[in-house]
């Protein structure tokens, strides 16, 4: 029966340790770490993620506000807004929630965050330094995943990780951590033919696809680390990609869903604001 990875319960111990360093920030520096969220259309699952990140930033003191457009905007105008974000002293991290509405160029919105605002870690910069093993600033949901392995010294050098999922916010970034880490990573994906032979083999199986009971304890081997990023919604509850019930009678850990990865993207995002604070003043 697999040990269950706690993501509320680490993030809580993380937002707790942040909130005093954020206080000693605003005695000793006069710094009130601050981000601005630019929301792009009516997104439902967008529109909550923020509503818990403005959220999560109210209760640790982060100055955090939220520029909403209706998507009907021209291209030019998104990116006004970003270039004052870009200038504005009080702001040290800028989020472009992703998925933007596909009449947008997402990629070409999202380059012209400043590199030493890139809270996301999304850009060319923070993704080469990723790739070069310098890591800066890292991806929320990624490096959430790394501290919840860490907080329950979960080994990761040597291991076979495998990534369901080469998405630009998880699998392709989390491949390189954990390659930085020492692991031997593989990347699976929608057009991989033998996923279940490649699954059966990792020590760290980590699902970030968004579909539900995609994952079945068949494809997993007895004393895996089970890593479920995905979210979807099935008759009004929420239910990540693994099937978790079975694959807990086999698994060593297990991140639930909710409970799991989501809290922990949290908690690093707010991790990463403060990160960018701490070096507001070489701005
Ligand atoms: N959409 C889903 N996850 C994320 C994230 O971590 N950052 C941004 N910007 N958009 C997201």
């Amino acid at each position: 029966m697999a040990e269950i990875l706690d993501g509320k319960e680490v993030s809580r111990v993380k937002k707790e340790e942040l909130k005093k360093k954020i206080i000693e920030l605003k005695e000793k520096c006069g710094i009130t770490p601050g981000l601005a969220i630019i929301r792009v259309g009516e997104d439902p699952a967008s529109e909550i993620y923020v509503k818990n990140k403005l959220k999560a930033c109210a209760s640790l003191g982060i100055h955090a506000i939220e520029k909403h457009f209706e998507g009907t905007e021209k291209e030019e105008e998104i990116i006004k807004t970003i270039e004052s974000f870009n200038t504005d002293q009080t702001i040290d991290g800028i989020l472009v929630q992703s998925p933007l509405p596909n009449s947008y160029d997402e990629q070409k919105i999202v380059s012209h965050v400043l590199s030493s605002k890139d809270v996301d870690g999304f850009g060319i910069m923070n993704l080469g330094y990723l790739l070069a093993n310098q890591e800066q600033i890292l991806a929320a949901t990624p490096l959430g995943i790394i501290h919840l392995l860490d907080y329950y010294n979960i080994p990761i050098a040597s291991k076979h990780v495998v990534i369901i999922g080469r998405s630009q916010i998880v699998g392709r970034p989390l491949s390189i951590l954990f390659l930085n880490r020492d692991a031997t990573v593989t990347i699976t994906h929608s057009k991989t033919t033998n996923l279940k032979e490649i699954t059966q083999t990792a020590d760290i199986l980590v699902s970030a696809v968004g579909k539900p009971h995609f994952v079945t304890a068949d494809m997993v081997k007895v004393g895996a680390v089970c890593i479920d990023v995905g979210i979807s919604r099935v008759e009004n509850h929420v239910v990540g990609d693994m099937d978790f019930d079975s694959i807990k009678e086999k698994a060593s850990f297990i991140t639930p869903v909710p409970g799991g990865v989501g809290p922990m993207t949290i908690a690093t995002l707010l991790e990463n604001v403060y990160t960018l604070a701490l070096k507001r003043k070489e701005r």
